[in-house]
Formats: structure tokens, sequence, C-alpha cells
């Protein structure tokens, strides 16, 4: 089968961790690189976690870039309360031996993509300032940008305002580049990622399995899981950043609407918004280039993660790493 080339642009982020994990499973990604993007953390930290994970998973020579330290136009605004200081609090793991990438983000994004035979997919698991950088710097390379996936916003809800999700909040200029771009784009928000939840009773699935990758993960979902359920009142973990990768490998697994998005910029009060027309005329526009998830198969998607765990710790395994 010929595998979706993608480049995998995130905020790691225990969601993305997870995320991360689901990519490098899949039969039907190839996962170019992955650049660190300021959100959950600093840059320095999300990077360093990112590494951290491709260490797990035995995948060091998949290249890791350093993305802008803060967006186009806000200043930075972490969430320690959700990730922890480190950004990726619980798992107790080592330092990364493997080296950060001497490119910028924007600059190795521009190098796998011209190097890549074939177009390539954009997953973007954290706020969009490092995808929109790419794309204001590299503009002759959007006609090989096959997709950009996005986890981000909400049709109905919003996190970080009433009216805002956390990765378009932060960055929203950037956010409404990549939008407005043209390039087709599936956006995974908050409407669809809240059902995308792994509920307490069912991290025992993870924990209760052998080997390095499964109790990280359970490690992962008992700090994420245990912040959500301190700081919003949630019975479990929700996948956030796993719908973007999902959603290309398994769309069958959830129901979309198309039509055009962009993002409120102007207004102090609603700043970050997604926005978008779900009237039923709305869609049939020629221009509509974006769809948007609003429900989710939440046992299959489960599934799916599951067998990822199953996937890296037998690839680890044959590659003669400890299981
Ligand atoms: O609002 C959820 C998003 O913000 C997820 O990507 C999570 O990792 C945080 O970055
Ligand atoms: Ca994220």
């Amino acid at each position: 089968m010929k595998k979706l080339p993608v480049i995998i642009d995130c905020d790691p982020g225990h969601d993305d961790a997870i995320a991360l994990i689901a990519a490098l499973a899949s039969e039907k990604l190839e996962v170019l690189g992955v650049t660190a993007a300021a959100g959950n953390q600093t840059v320095d930290k999300t990077e360093k976690n990112a590494r951290k994970v491709l260490e797990i998973c035995a995948r060091t020579d998949i290249p890791v870039a350093k993305g802008r330290g803060k967006p186009l136009w806000n200043p930075l605004s972490v969430a320690p309360e959700i990730h922890g200081d480190s950004g990726m609090d619980g798992p107790v793991l080592p330092e990364p031996s493997m080296p950060v990438c001497r490119e910028p983000a924007a600059a190795l994004m521009a190098r796998l993509v011209e190097e890549s035979p074939e177009p390539v997919a954009l997953i973007v698991t954290g706020p969009c300032t490092n995808t929109a950088v790419f794309l204001l710097s590299y503009p002759h390379l959007w006609k090989k940008i096959a997709k950009i996936s996005v986890m981000g916003g909400g049709a109905f809800e919003g996190n970080r305002t009433a009216l805002a999700e956390f990765n378009i909040w932060t960055d929203p200029e950037a956010a409404r580049i990549v939008l407005e771009s043209g390039i087709p784009v599936e956006i995974y928000g908050l409407d669809v990622t809240h059902k995308a939840l792994i509920y307490r009773e069912e991290f025992a699935l993870f924990r209760e399995r052998e080997g390095m990758v499964f109790q990280f993960l359970a490690d992962l979902l008992d700090f994420f899981g245990g912040t959500y359920l301190e700081a919003r009142k949630f019975p479990g973990a929700p996948m956030h950043d796993s719908c973007a990768v999902i959603g290309l490998t398994n769309p069958e697994l959830f129901t979309y609407v198309e039509t055009d998005m962009s993002v409120e910029t102007e207004s102090p009060r609603s700043r970050g918004a997604l926005t978008m027309d779900l009237r039923p005329a709305a869609g049939k526009k020629p221009s509509v280039c974006g769809k948007i998830a609003l429900d989710v198969d939440r046992e299959k998607f489960l599934q799916v993660l599951l067998g990822a765990c199953e996937t890296i710790t037998r690839q680890r395994r044959e590659k003669g790493y400890a299981s």
C-alpha cells in the first residue's frame, strides 16, 4: 500500500505524544519529520518532549526541528495547568540522546516537502505558527501539500475562552493563514475531540499491558486525565490530537461537514473563534476546500490507539529494544 507522507507540527503535550504514537504505528502514513511548536509549553520543552517520544518509539531516524518561540502576534501563553511544567509531566523519561535538527521548523518542512516524490500532508496538533511560517516562506511548495489536518477550534465549543479553542486562540493569525490558504483543510475541533474520550476506567486497558509503550501511554493518561478531571471535571482524557492523525488513517470513523472556515482575529471578545457557515446550502459552494469533523466512533477510535501501542511494542522488539 502506498503510504501518505506526513509532517507532524506539534506541541507535546500529552495528547500530542499519543498522536505521534498513532502516526508512527500506522501502515498508511510515512512520518517524514516532526516540528515542535510553542503552545502547551515553550518550544524548548516541546521539542525535547518530541524527541523523547520518538526515542520511546525507536524512531530516532525521524528528524525533529524546533519551531518559532512565540506566536506570530500574540504573546505566548502556555498551559502548565493541563500539561505540567515540562509539558509532559507524569512519565519519567531519560533525557533524549537523539539530536535536534539544526534547521528551524519551516526550513525542515520545506526540505522534506521538496525531497518527497509525492505530495505531503501536514498534521498540526498545536498552534499553527510553524505551518503558517512555512506557507508564507515557501509559497512555491503549496502545490506539493496534499492537505492540512488540524486539531483546533470548534463549531460549537471553546476551551480557552467560551468561543476559542487553545491552539487557534494561541495564534489566530497563523490559523487564519492556514485556513484561508486554499489548501484542503480538515479541522478536528472540540466538537469531536471531546467525544474522542478515553474514560478513566479504560486507562487500565493500557496499564494492564506489558511493555514500555503501553506503560508510557498509561502514565500520560493518568496525568492528563487527572488535570482534565481537576480543571474541567472531565470523566476521562480527551484524545484531541489523535483525531487529526486518525482522521487521515481511518476517516470512516468520523462524520464531517464541508465548509470553508477562517478565524476571528479582530475583536478582543471573540479573537480565536473558528468561523464557518454550516447552513445546508453553504457547503455547496464550489470554493469549499474545508471540512470539519463533528462526530467519531469512540470505541473503534480507542481500538486504533490500543493497536498502535501494540504495533510500536512489536517494532521495538524487532529492532532489539527491550519491549
Ligand atoms: O485544545 C486542545 C489542544 O490544545 C490540544 O492540541 C492540546 O495538546 C493543546 O495543545
Ligand atoms: Ca497539542
